[in-house]
């Protein structure tokens, strides 16, 4: 069966990227990394792209009249490479409705929060101001809204007392980190399908135990 192409967008580090690329590595992944576009040119993202041999693009927003004009551009070049499913990576700027229109449902992003709460930027700041005890992951489809679409998969990480931004990012990142593959996977092989702005699954999803946070003692 031939490999999906992905195009994924970054602004930044990549670790992201970084996860597919080495998902991608797999002789028996289902899907290969065709471009990465960057809006940035100093994205971190784009040397660990280069080093696995993956062709880069830089094309950067400020050197366009208008949003929409920038989003044809990032349009055509995935295009161009035959790109049939676009992994958004840390790419910080928001897709115009036209570009989303384009690409309904080829379009994923990685949040690193349990959406639907905590949506937009600063996610770990407000995750551990608020008190919750378990924040997490979710990989889902893009709509024009911010981090809005149907969820594809989450990954649930409990907060821990004493927590700081960083010390639940650099956690939770690491579970990104596998979950995004996982996500792909699923689409590539065409377990994971969009019906009536929904995920389903072609297959007998089972219940994982609870998390629990803190694991409080039963009496
Ligand atoms: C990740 O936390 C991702 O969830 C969010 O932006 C961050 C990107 O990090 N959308 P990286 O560039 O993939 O390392």
């Amino acid at each position: 069966m031939p490999k999906l192409k992905l195009g994924v967008l970054i602004s930044g580090r990549g670790s992201n990227l970084q996860a597919l690329i080495s998902a991608c590595s797999a002789p028996q992944f289902p899907a290969e990394i065709a471009l990465v576009i960057s809006n940035r040119a100093d994205a971190k993202g784009l040397e660990l792209a280069k080093k696995a041999g993956i062709t880069t693009e830089i094309i950067n927003h400020k050197a366009f009249k208008s949003r929409n004009a920038f989003d044809d551009a990032v349009s055509k070049a995935l295009s161009n490479a035959g790109v049939k499913l676009v992994c958004l990576a840390g790419f910080m700027l928001l897709l115009q409705d036209r570009f989303v229109a384009k690409w309904q449902n080829q379009i994923i992003n990685i949040h690193p929060s349990l959406l639907p709460a905590f949506r937009g930027l600063d996610v770990h700041e407000r995750v551990v101001e608020s008190g919750v005890r378990i924040s997490g992951c979710t990989v889902h489809y893009v709509r024009p809204a911010v981090d809005d679409g149907p969820i594809i998969v989450q990954a649930a990480v409990a907060v821990l007392p004493g927590d700081t931004p960083e010390s639940l990012a650099d956690r939770i990142l690491q579970t990104e980190h596998q979950l995004y593959p996982m996500a792909v996977e699923a689409i590539a092989t065409g377990r994971a399908k969009v019906e009536d702005d929904i995920v389903v699954f072609d297959e007998a999803v089972t219940a994982a135990p609870p998390l629990v946070s803190p694991p409080l003692k039963n009496h």
